[in-house]
């Protein structure tokens, strides 16, 4: 009920009456009351006016279930959510839903994780109140060998909800880090559970520095939030909302294809290595090139020094900018 009282507040910029509330839901005015009084403990702030109703004048920052479901407005990317406010890994929680038969599009949401993965073996920083740690569990229906694609669209859709929320010009750097003038602000970590020809389910752990101010020695250098480069703080809930809305979307028009083919135009736009220089490092080989964008199935095209075109698989090799990270 405080979900769908949150959404009633928000959808009224004017008051609300308790009479209102307690005929939409059949319970007391006690019961409204209550409901209320613990959104004030939670720290929204909520005007009552004798005769008038209530007014919600402002939210606190937090992305508790209550928050979220009164935020997302999608049919399944985010539909059912589990909010922890400490938990070791969203993508270790996703993966213990996947096996108790969570459905398609739940997500796990973290306020902060004391085991948090990143790629290649490495961990991800991931201090309270201050960051979005979430992983969405999927159940396509595609072949094993197209689900990395699935990380493309997460970092479109992610590049698509920080520049509509914010304004910041937010770039991929492929195949799946968001940065913000040449700096890191959310990394995905796609994991799956397969078969040979099937997929059991594949999750995609985003973690996005949103009003972080300060990073772990190791990635200073490299690292910043949506809110030191934007000079203000930056509301997680509705921004998570709205990665959910573009995800769905985007989702959506992968699988009509079950490839890249209509979406990749958009991410070549958004691509901070579009006709730039780049070092491609694999365990064998390393070599300089031009990255011309990704193709259908989400490579990174390059054009080598001798004239010769390649294609990189994500994961194989990584792709560094010729002077440092970008
Ligand atoms: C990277 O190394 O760039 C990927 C980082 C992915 C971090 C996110 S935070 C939410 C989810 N849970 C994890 O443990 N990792 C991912």
């Amino acid at each position: 009920m405080k979900a769908e009282i949150l959404k009633m507040l928000r959808k009224n910029d004017g008051y609300i009456s308790g009479q209102q509330i307690c005929e939409y839901f059949g319970v007391s005015r006690t019961a409204v009351w209550k409901a209320i009084n613990q959104l004030k403990e939670e720290g929204y702030v909520v005007e009552a006016i004798r005769n008038k109703g209530y007014r919600i004048l402002s939210s606190p920052d937090i992305t508790t279930k209550e928050e979220l479901e009164s935020q997302i407005n999608t049919s399944w990317a985010g539909r059912t959510i589990y909010y922890y406010a400490e938990l070791d890994s969203t993508n270790l929680e996703a993966k213990r839903l996947g096996e108790k038969g969570a459905p398609h599009g739940t997500l796990a949401v973290a306020d902060m994780q004391t085991a948090g993965r990143g790629r290649r073996g490495r961990g991800w920083s991931s201090p309270s109140g201050s960051s979005i740690y979430m992983t969405i569990l999927l159940r396509p229906d595609l072949e094993p060998n197209r689900a990395p694609m699935m990380t493309l669209i997460m970092a479109y859709s992610v590049a698509c909800a920080v520049q509509e929320q914010t304004g910041l010009e937010a770039k991929i750097k492929w195949p799946n880090d968001i940065v913000i003038h040449g700096h890191k602000i959310c990394g995905i970590l796609t994991e799956m559970s397969t078969e040979i020809d099937y997929i059991h389910y594949v999750i995609i752990g985003v973690g996005i520095n949103v009003n972080i101010q300060e990073f772990p020695e190791e990635i200073r250098e490299t690292a910043t939030s949506l809110s030191l480069e934007l000079g203000q703080a930056v509301k997680r809930s509705s921004l998570l909302a709205c990665v959910m809305s573009h995800f769905e979307k985007n989702y959506q028009v992968f699988m009509e294809t079950q490839d890249l083919s209509k979406l990749r135009e958009k991410y070549n736009q958004l691509l901070v290595n579009y006709g730039r220089e780049v070092k491609v490092l694999g365990e064998t080989v390393s070599y300089h090139a031009i990255a011309l964008g990704i193709n259908d199935k989400g490579e990174l095209q390059v054009k080598k020094e001798d004239g010769t075109e390649a294609s990189i698989l994500s994961g194989e090799v990584s792709v560094r900018g010729i002077y440092g990270y970008v």
